[in-house]
């Protein structure tokens, strides 16, 4: 491994111009420590920083790069795209061609739309809930993170269905009073808001399976619970699946945990994969929902890039792929992520290292704890210090995990056996180390 000067410059450089030198506030790295790599390039399940070094990639850009970077299809698309002009702002076949194709996964959305984040779409999905329902409290679960909007971004009051505090400065109070956010997987939270909060409730809106309180899975008939409580109480349930959609499944979460027909989501939401690396936000559902839309109806969302041509090439190459190779690419992730998520956690406990390692399909999180984690409160009691040291080993060894214990894996199609097998070996270096 050489010396990571160019990239600790780069950073120095970066400081400068961003806050803590990033766009994103992960990128720093302040949750592991240690100098983030700055990338120069990436190809298949490989990222080489600005130093030489490689490093076998378990982030995969927060999730959109499935079929590993630069991957031919998605490359050649994006450049036929960009050869026709980047941005139009009127409307091009191409956006239908990914709508059905989203269709065709995900049967529970009748019409969508297309914007450039994740953020926009919890955003406008909620937006479009307190329309159709006349009311204003959301409730969300702690540990699930949906984008940055102020609503959102909200965090546990003193008790069950006490009303959200801000979870960021800048986020009014008033606006944090409006959610309510409570303990995942624990129905009779849930149950005791829309008794506390009779006929206001607009929305409850879900990350399927937890990913960004590190993987934690719904509980068995969970999702199928809230679906039905939600439809008593008149209220929607939004399905958030930017993080699992066509991760866990083709047909993302609602496929593996059987939302469909009766108990099919009102509204979805997807992102990442959905974009093959390139910014899009999807949001969806029943019609009568999405028709309440501008310029059908009076709720407004708009946006100067939504349905970008680039975008909508990335996608439909990724999707494509995926639709087409379905049973073969689901069935190497699941065999690849079992191999190395069991590989490592086997690691941990020869060298009694206490490691709870949660996955489904494809995404998972080793947790620095001898205790199951099915919420966030039990992933909260992680040993965050002992991650970040298991981080800095592991980025030593040339393998790039998520910088923070709180964040999923992810891997692609790209990852060989050869790659599994080299991080097993530097996961027993690294947790060899921690007996010193
Ligand atoms: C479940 C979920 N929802 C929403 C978002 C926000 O998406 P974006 O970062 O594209 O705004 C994320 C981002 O990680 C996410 O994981």
């Amino acid at each position: 491994m050489n010396l990571r000067t160019r990239s600790q410059a780069l950073q120095e450089r970066a400081e400068h111009y961003f806050p803590g030198g990033v766009n994103s506030p992960v990128r720093a790295f302040r949750a592991v420590g240690g100098a983030p790599p700055f990338i120069d390039r990436a190809e298949g399940a490989y990222l080489y920083d600005a130093d030489g070094n490689r490093y076998i990639d378990y982030f995969g850009s927060w999730g959109p790069m499935i079929l590993g970077h630069a991957f031919p299809p998605v490359v050649e698309a994006i450049e036929r795209a960009a050869r026709k002009s980047a941005s139009f702002g009127a409307s091009t076949a191409a956006e239908a061609d990914l709508a059905e194709r989203i269709v065709a996964c995900y049967p529970a959305i009748e019409k969508m739309r297309f914007v450039s984040s994740g953020t926009e779409a919890t955003m406008s999905a909620i937006r479009l809930a307190r329309a159709a329902t006349g009311r204003k409290i959301i409730i969300k679960f702690e540990g699930c993170y949906h984008g940055h909007a102020d609503g959102l971004l909200v965090k546990a009051g003193s008790g069950v269905a006490t009303f959200g505090i801000p979870g960021s400065a800048g986020v009014p109070e008033e606006i944090a009073h409006l959610t309510l956010a409570l303990p995942y997987n624990e129905m009779s939270a849930v149950e005791t808001a829309f008794e506390t909060y009779p006929g206001a409730i607009a929305a409850i809106i879900i990350e399927p399976i937890v990913g960004n309180a590190g993987c934690i899975p719904p509980a068995e008939g969970y999702l199928a619970a809230l679906r039905k409580l939600t439809e008593r109480h008149g209220a929607l349930l939004i399905v958030d699946e930017v993080m699992t959609g066509f991760r866990v499944a083709l047909g993302g979460a609602c496929q593996l945990y059987g939302l469909k027909s009766d108990l099919a989501p009102d509204l979805i939401t997807l992102g990442k994969i959905v974009g093959g690396g390139l910014p899009v936000g999807v949001f969806g559902g029943k019609r009568r929902f999405m028709d309440l839309l501008a310029p059908l109806g009076p709720v407004y969302q708009a946006g100067t890039l939504s349905g970008n041509p680039l975008a909508m090439a990335a996608g439909l190459a990724t999707i494509g792929y995926l639709q087409e190779h379905t049973s073969e690419v689901y069935a190497r992730l699941e065999a690849a992520s079992h191999a190395v998520a069991a590989g490592v956690a086997q690691e941990a406990a020869s060298a009694k290292v206490a490691v709870t390692t949660n996955r489904v399909g494809a995404m998972w999180t080793w947790f620095f704890t001898g205790e199951p984690v099915t919420n966030y409160e039990q992933a909260a009691k992680s040993n965050t210090a002992a991650f970040g040291r298991f981080h800095r080993g592991m980025l030593d060894q040339g393998v790039w995990l998520p910088p923070s214990q709180f964040e999923a894996a992810f891997i692609s199609t790209a990852h060989s056996d050869a790659d599994l097998e080299a991080t097993i070996a530097a996961a027993r270096e690294v947790f060899a180390s921690f007996a010193g």
